[in-house]
């Protein structure tokens, strides 16, 4: 488990002072994967650097697994560092070591045995699918080949706690893809707590099951992510879910819509059932659908839709209270006219 307890971060600069984290408070849980979401210089990189005291916080503490790493000096952090793999957006790998050798690298730093060190690597290489690249030097490797390595090189000495700060960031979605699907396998076999900062909301929805939400320094919202997915409650919070779920339809298209406008959210199970179509049936309406979407969260089906509703006012209404029967959010965007 990490604790971050009033945590603040500032930064001396000719200009005065900047404050990179402001009295961040957060637990993330053994086995979760958390995401950090927010713009340019809220503050992610500046409190992900913290926990691994890449970055000496001004005040606050870090708890990682019951041990207050502000408290600690030396070797004692040098120790707990091992502990903590990360992970950076442009690899930072060594150009003129292979890829087993900059494996080896971290293995060094823990003084692991020689004779273990060799089957350590095979054994790294394997988990990221790169086994037949051991030899060869990253200028030759691919963006997502690249990440494998510094993976590998991350998860060299058991870490219980893996940072991500933009690991995918450098990469295409077909690539960043596969990256997210290797680190929730980590995540899931290797039971490691992963905390990753993104600005993509898409990398979100794939694998975090926590996140929360930065603004100058500050947590502006946190929670489930499918609970921010579906009820976002910061403005800012707001605008990274549109990004995802977003409803932006042609005003000349609005314009010939008489009928009532209506959002309609479907949590979990009921999203593929036909709520819709049977209260189209049961009631004297007709249902045109304006935009619509079904995400998946970690596989939990969240259904949004924007619809226009056509019939007599009273109908309408009950046609609502029914769907909201069923399990339906329903938000009345515009009556019709
Ligand atoms: N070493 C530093 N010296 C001075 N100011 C810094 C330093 N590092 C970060 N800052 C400032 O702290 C604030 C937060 O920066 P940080 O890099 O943590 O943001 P970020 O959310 O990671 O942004 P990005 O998405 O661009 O990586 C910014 O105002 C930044 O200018
Ligand atoms: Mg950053």
């Amino acid at each position: 488990m990490i604790r971050i307890n009033d945590l603040s971060k500032e930064y001396k600069t000719k200009n005065g002072l900047v404050m990179g984290v402001d009295r961040v408070n957060l637990t993330i849980s053994e086995g979760e994967v958390f995401g950090i979401v927010g713009y340019s210089g809220a503050g992610k990189s500046s409190l992900l650097r913290c926990i691994n005291l890449l970055e000496r916080p001004t005040s606050g503490q870090i708890e990682v697994n019951g041990l207050d790493l502000t408290k600690l000096k030396g070797e004692e952090l040098r120790k707990a560092r091992l502990k903590i793999g990360m992970i950076f957006q442009h690899f930072h790998l060594i150009s003129q070591k292979t890829v087993a050798e900059n494996i080896a690298f971290a293995l060094r730093a823990a003084s692991t045995p020689r004779e273990k060190m060799t089957s350590r690597v095979v054994e790294l290489l394997e988990m990221v699918g790169l086994t037949d690249k051991k030899d060869v030097f990253p200028a030759q490797l691919s963006g997502g080949q690249k990440q494998r390595v510094g993976i590998a090189r991350a998860l060299a000495n058991n870490p219980s706690l893996l940072l991500c700060d933009e690991a995918t960031s450098a990469l295409d979605p077909n690539t960043t893809l596969s990256i997210l699907r290797l680190l929730k396998k980590i995540n899931r076999e290797l039971n490691i707590t992963i905390v990753l900062i993104t600005h993509e909301m898409n990398v979100v929805k794939e694998i975090c099951d926590r996140m929360a939400v930065m603004q100058d320094g500050r947590v502006v919202e946190e929670g489930s992510v499918y609970e921010i997915f579906s009820n976002p409650k910061a403005e800012l919070t707001k605008e990274f879910i549109s990004s995802v779920l977003s409803f932006e339809v042609p005003q000349t298209i609005l314009d010939k819509v008489t009928g009532s406008i209506v959002k309609v959210m479907f949590k979990g199970d009921v999203a593929g059932e036909g709520v819709i179509s049977d209260m189209v049936q049961h009631f004297e309406v007709r249902g045109n659908f304006l935009h619509g979407s079904i995400e998946y969260i970690q596989e939990v089906p969240l259904g949004l839709f924007l619809m226009e509703i056509q019939g007599h006012p009273d109908n309408i209404k009950r046609a609502i209270t029914y769907m909201e029967g069923r399990g339906a959010q329903v938000e009345v965007i515009q009556n019709g006219h």
